[in-house]
């Protein structure tokens, strides 16, 4: 029997059609690429943390009773060791155990970082959820001001603008400080008691264990529910009220458009005062989804151990960018401009010195080795959307010349095949 791809994990593939844009390794390559340009400009340096570290990291860094723990953590015991090992769910929690680990704040308190890798959740399947998924992100350590929040944001909004995306939405909460968000915790109690039997299952589970994800559930009788409810916002203490209004103030000023949310609480328990989420309104799920996440996580360096140390992220979902990117772009063009037929074995001898001198020259051309009959060759060029072809063989070695074949109309151009870059210009410009 044929061995399967686990379910949830997906292979990124050059040849992946429109619909598993998500997928597809010419539009991941736009994506990556922007990101990482503009993380360049705001001058954030890439770190690779381990897929694996200890569970106990996850369970502490994100909370016990947070879904992507308590349900959706891949976590089996060291072969060999008496750890218990998780594949990472997420990339903060790593981040900050290199930070404290390596101690970084020693040598430098102020960290910028950004990161690109996979991410493993046990999720339900549902289009656009995946078990396992890529995040590009960024974590700021070592600044409490409200100014680098509106930085982040504003790198946030840069990565939409620089890929085009359709439709995505920054939505904006603040959850206070910890003495805010206990006292806000409280209040929706309150709101909530007598509405527990209006509310799902799920919800009643949360009361008890994390009574924030009551306001983000789906369910639309849970919705009703709270509709009514206060926002966070509105019981700030005077510090993460200032901050509040300083970050809502940097992102007017920049022009960074923004919609206050109540119910954006965020799935782990590390966040406090600014949170976010870029909503996609156009991924075609029926419901909102989430291109992008973080905010600030103050409390979560000396949670881990170390002294106190503000900080600030957040991390996009690479397959929900490229769904939304090839939405408005389509798939990108990879295809050669040049392919080359071999006709005999004098074109074979000719070729490799004659496409790597193309190489050089900054072209994409690609060969058939195979050899055999040209007009198979010639269909294999045609389907990789070949810009240009040229047959090589004994007559165009021993004449120095070769026609190149212009693909989309078949125009044929003889030239001297030293001069070959030249003509790999279309005069139409196509
Ligand atoms: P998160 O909201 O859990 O935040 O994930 C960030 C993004 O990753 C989501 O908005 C979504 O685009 C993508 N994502 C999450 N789960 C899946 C999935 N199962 N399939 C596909 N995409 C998914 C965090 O992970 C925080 N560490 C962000 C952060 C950084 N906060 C501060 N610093």
């Amino acid at each position: 029997m044929k061995i399967a791809s686990v379910k949830g994990m997906n292979d990124v593939l050059p040849t992946a059609s429109a619909e598993e844009a998500s997928f597809h390794g010419g539009v991941w390559a736009e994506v990556v690429g922007a990101a990482q340009r503009v993380f360049s400009r705001y001058a954030f340096d890439e770190i690779r943390t381990p897929i694996v570290e200890e569970a106990a990291l996850f369970a502490r860094a994100l909370g016990e009773s947070t879904d992507v723990v308590g349900k959706e953590m891949y976590a089996f015991p060291e072969r060999g060791g008496d750890k218990l090992l998780a594949l990472r769910p997420e990339g903060t929690a790593g981040a900050v155990r290199a930070f404290l680990e390596k101690g970084l704040g020693a040598n430098d308190p102020v960290q910028r970082w950004c990161y690109f890798g996979p991410m493993f959740r046990h999720e339900r399947q549902q289009k656009h959820r995946y078990r396992q998924f890529y995040q590009l992100g960024v974590e700021a350590l070592g600044v409490a001001a409200p100014e680098l929040d509106v930085e982040v944001l504003a790198l946030c909004r840069d990565i939409v603008l620089e890929l085009e995306l359709p439709g995505v939405e920054l939505r904006l909460n603040s959850l206070g400080d910890p003495a805010d968000r206990a006292a806000y915790v409280a209040t929706l109690k309150s709101f909530l008691a007598g509405r527990e039997e209006k509310l799902c299952g799920e919800c009643r589970a949360r009361l008890e264990k994390n009574p924030l994800r009551v306001l983000d559930c789906k369910n639309e009788g849970c919705r009703a529910q709270t509709a009514e409810v206060p926002a966070s916002w509105e019981s700030l203490g005077p510090a993460a009220k200032e901050h509040f209004e300083r970050v809502r103030a940097g992102l007017d000023a920049l022009q960074v458009p923004y919609v206050l949310d109540k119910r954006l609480v965020r799935g782990l328990d590390y966040y406090c005062r600014t949170t976010f989420e870029l909503l996609a309104t156009s991924l075609g799920s029926g419901q909102q989804t989430a291109a992008g996440g973080g905010g600030r996580y103050d409390g979560l360096v000396e949670l881990l151990g170390g002294p106190p140390t503000p900080a600030v992220g957040f991390a996009m979902g690479v397959e929900r960018l490229c769904a939304l990117r090839a939405q408005v772009k389509g798939l990108p063009k990879t295809a050669p401009e040049l392919f080359l037929a071999i006709a005999d074995e004098a074109g074979r001898a000719r070729a490799l010195p004659l496409v790597q001198a193309l190489r050089k020259a900054g072209h994409r051309v690609e060969v058939d080795w195979r050899g055999g009959k040209v007009g198979k060759q010639l269909n294999r060029a045609d389907k990789r959307g070949a810009k240009f072809s040229l047959v090589l063989g004994q007559a165009e070695v021993a004449s120095g010349r070769g026609k190149v074949k212009r693909m989309r109309d078949g125009a044929e151009t003889e030239v001297a095949l030293d001069a070959l870059a030249a003509s790999l210009v279309d005069p139409e410009g196509n």
